[in-house]
């Protein structure tokens, strides 16, 4: 048991001791936002991964955010605080089924969602996040035949936005899913006033009603610079902490699911990581992402890629 113990006191000795970085994702409960080094969205915490000179990451995340950060420091102990903190995009999108997918498409590359396992990555040839996948979309001709996995609301909602035809793989988020379009049209019904602001992983008739689309750091970035009091958050609800410390005198209500409020909405990924299992985390060095070489380095490529094209 961990009674008698000063957790966040100990966290700061074994993070100085361990000379360990703590990133952690918007999606994190504000406790560990708080104490975290550095918090970001998916493409601000692979770079930060990629350039610090830590000896050990310990990220408070997802398990395929943790992966990422590992194929791209790999003499680095990365470690996650629960091993089982997966994600529904991933488990949507088995690599032998992808695998299958790629070779009935052979004159298709292969555009790739970073919310996807390593092996999926290693069959990859481009991985884009959300906040970078318009940008680099933009620098692949109009003629490329393009497959897009796994989440098929963002890869619906980039062909829509610049006249694409990608090929998509049938995958959702669990989270973006569950907002209530009923729900959202009563509450901006008590609101008229409160611009939406939703991440793209959301279904196309959550997007419908959105002033804003974007990745949680360009939501955030919405929530500081839109002129009113009251905001409309259709993405996990966590994020709303940053929100409130960045801009306190401003308002920000999450979007409901189908029960009326923004509970069904946690990531129940994200929420299996506690300060408990992070202080165990940085105490034991386990659980720790390890990847076999050859795989790695094909993913590797695929997003040394993303890093390179979105910058
Ligand atoms: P971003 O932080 O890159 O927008 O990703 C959101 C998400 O769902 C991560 O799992
Ligand atoms: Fe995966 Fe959705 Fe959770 Fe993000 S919010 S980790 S996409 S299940």
């Amino acid at each position: 048991s961990l009674s008698g113990i000063d957790v966040r006191a100990e966290i700061d000795r074994l993070r100085k001791e361990r000379n360990a970085v703590i990133l952690a994702h918007y999606y994190q409960k504000p406790e560990i936002q708080d104490l975290a080094d550095f918090v970001g969205d998916s493409l601000e915490l692979s770079r930060k991964a990629a350039e610090t000179d830590a000896d050990v990451i310990a990220f408070c995340g997802v398990r395929f955010m943790a992966e990422t950060a590992k194929i791209l420091s790999p003499d680095k102990v990365v470690v996650l605080p629960d091993m089982n903190a997966g994600c529904s995009l991933e488990d949507s999108c088995p690599p032998d089924q992808f695998a299958a997918f790629r070779a009935q498409h052979p004159d298709h590359i292969a555009l790739t969602y970073i919310n996807c396992s390593v092996e999926v990555k290693a069959l990859s040839d481009i991985i884009v996040t959300s906040s970078s996948a318009e940008k680099i979309l933009s620098q692949i001709p109009q003629s490329q035949k393009i497959i897009f996995g796994p989440d098929k609301h963002l890869g619906g909602y980039i062909n829509r936005k610049m006249g694409r035809d990608m090929l998509l793989w049938p995958g959702v988020c669990i989270v973006h899913e569950a907002f209530s379009e009923t729900e959202l049209l009563k509450l901006k019904a008590q609101y008229p006033d409160a611009p939406v602001a939703a991440h793209p992983e959301c279904p196309p008739h959550v997007l419908d009603h959105a002033d804003y689309v974007g990745s949680t750091s360009g939501i955030l970035a919405y929530a500081k610079d839109f002129d009113g009091d009251t905001m409309i958050v259709a993405t996990e609800p966590h994020i709303i902490h940053q929100m409130e410390k960045a801009v306190p005198e401003k308002t920000f209500i999450g979007a409901p699911g189908a029960d009326g409020n923004c509970n069904c909405n946690i990531c129940p990924y994200m929420a299996l990581n506690t300060l408990e299992k992070l202080y165990i985390a940085l105490r034991d060095l386990e659980p720790r992402i390890e990847i076999a070489e050859d795989i790695r380095l094909k993913a590797k490529k695929s997003l040394d890629r993303m890093l390179a094209m979105a910058s």
